[in-house]
């Protein structure tokens, strides 16, 4: 399963580069706005230091708007994703942009139907909000599992990007469920690796090892 990072924070994303565990960016108009940044130069540096997919959003409501504003968000860098909204004229947009070869990211996916309307557009990725359904008292991990087996009952290849993750055990009911990707908050991101019992025994194993006198290993 991919994992992108779900932010704009340049810094935050180059702390978590390096054991190369991320394998994407996606960011939205709210955490763009958070950010500060212009979002052409922040989606740059983003791309300056991700190779993989990273999801920039248009703003535009109307399906020519998106195409424009898309098209110079895909003219950052070749590996610019670009993130529609799933309404009827994002789907139109998109449509247009898998016929030209342009990857798409589907967002604001709340329903089985909103996610097979997406794979028949084309879409490259399409993302559910699994938090954002739980917030209101739905399932949202049911609606992952209901994507990935009408996505496989009908072959379409459009991903399965979780997205609005809460917490690392939403990371793994989606891995479960065999979705492509995953995007997540960079602290989601590190308690992943986090275990006390990890640390407890790592503790304990120093330790022991110290009480022999015989240092490093170098
Ligand atoms: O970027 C899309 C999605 O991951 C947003 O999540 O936490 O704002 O519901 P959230």
């Amino acid at each position: 399963m991919q994992i992108f990072l779900d932010t704009a924070e340049i810094d935050e994303i180059r702390a978590r580069t390096a054991a190369g565990l991320v394998d994407g960016i996606t960011t939205n108009p709210s955490l763009i706005a958070k950010s500060g940044a212009d979002i052409f130069e922040r989606i740059a540096e983003i791309c300056e230091v991700i190779s993989g997919p990273v999801s920039a959003e248009v703003v535009a409501t109307d399906t020519q708007g998106m195409l424009s504003e898309g098209r110079r968000l895909r003219a950052i860098a070749p590996n610019v994703v670009v993130k529609l909204p799933l309404t009827r004229d994002g789907l139109a947009a998109c449509r247009t942009f898998a016929d030209e070869g342009v990857p798409t990211n589907v967002t604001l996916c709340f329903s089985l139907n909103q996610a097979l309307l997406a794979a028949k557009a084309g879409a490259t990725f399409v993302s559910p909000f699994v938090g954002r359904i739980e917030d209101m008292g739905g399932d949202g991990i049911g609606l992952l599992a209901a994507i990935r087996e009408v996505y496989d009952q009908f072959g379409y290849e459009t991903g399965i990007l979780a997205a609005s993750l809460r917490s690392a055990l939403h990371v793994e009911e989606a891995a479960r469920i065999g979705c492509d990707a995953a995007t997540l908050p960079p602290k989601i991101f590190d308690s992943m690796v986090a275990h006390p019992l990890t640390d407890a025994g790592l503790k304990a194993f120093l330790e022991d090892w110290n009480k022999t006198g015989r240092g490093g290993l170098g």
